[in-house]
């Protein structure tokens, strides 16, 4: 009997780790490479994902972050970019959902776009403020590339150490909330102002 209820937990064992999708969870500020456990998902989760951001000030390093997990959201995805474009930074995130066992232990295979710097004749509001988490236009950006729309963000992110105030205007790809990849909840800790606009021509000059 008791040979029998083992066997039994054991076939249970294999067909839940059978089902259960298995991730690699890790984040790093510091890179765009990170490693760390495997984890088995909670039931029904259909994929992992891998987040990469990357933020340029204005003649800087760039500045990465990696967020690997199990995914949260029902299966299915696509993977996602976002690329954004203020007067002295650029920012874009990419993210890469996976449904294999593992499959985004791989972070080199991700691809970070270069950012386009053809300009498109659309301009938007400019303002950066890393202090506060609202901020008044201060000029105007010229967009480039696909960047065809514009954003107003203010709230409290963190790619860095610590977590901090930011308020942006800046062009950006995509046209509302809805298109909005899931930022981790690491990176994106409070949003007080999400804005979106259609670029508009660019004034004389
Ligand atoms: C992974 O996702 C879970 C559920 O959303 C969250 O609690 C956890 O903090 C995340 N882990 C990392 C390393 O981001
Ligand atoms: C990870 O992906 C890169 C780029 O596709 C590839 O060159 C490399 O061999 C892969 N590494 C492993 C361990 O699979
Ligand atoms: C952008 O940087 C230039 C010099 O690097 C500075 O003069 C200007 O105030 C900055 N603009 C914004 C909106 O931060
Ligand atoms: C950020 O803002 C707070 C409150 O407005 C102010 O006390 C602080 O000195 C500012 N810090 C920097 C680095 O500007």
């Amino acid at each position: 009997m008791k040979t029998f209820i083992t066997c039994l937990s054991f076939l249970y064992a294999l067909m839940t780790a059978g089902c259960a999708l298995q991730c690699e969870v890790c984040f790093s500020r510091e890179s765009r490479h990170c490693s760390g456990d495997i984890k088995t998902c909670d039931e029904g989760t259909m994929d992992c994902q891998t987040v990469i951001t990357e933020m340029i000030f204005h003649g800087q390093d760039p500045i990465y972050n990696i967020f690997k997990n199990c995914s949260t959201k029902e299966g299915g995805h696509k993977s996602n970019a976002y690329q954004s474009r203020g007067q002295n930074f650029t920012y874009q995130l990419v993210q890469h959902f996976c449904s294999s066992n593992e499959c985004n232990r791989n972070d080199s295979a991700i691809e970070i776009p270069v950012q386009d710097n053809t300009e498109n004749g659309r301009c938007c509001n400019a303002g950066l403020d890393l202090n506060a988490t609202s901020c008044q236009p201060s000029g105007t950006v010229k967009c480039t590339g696909k960047l065809t729309n514009c954003i107003y963000f203010g709230g409290i992110v963190q790619f860095s150490l610590n977590p901090m105030a930011m308020a942006y205007h800046a062009c950006v790809t995509i046209k509302s909330t809805k298109d909005l990849p899931d930022f981790p909840t690491r990176a994106m800790l409070r949003i007080d102002h999400l804005e979106f606009t259609k670029a508009f021509k660019c004034p004389q000059q």
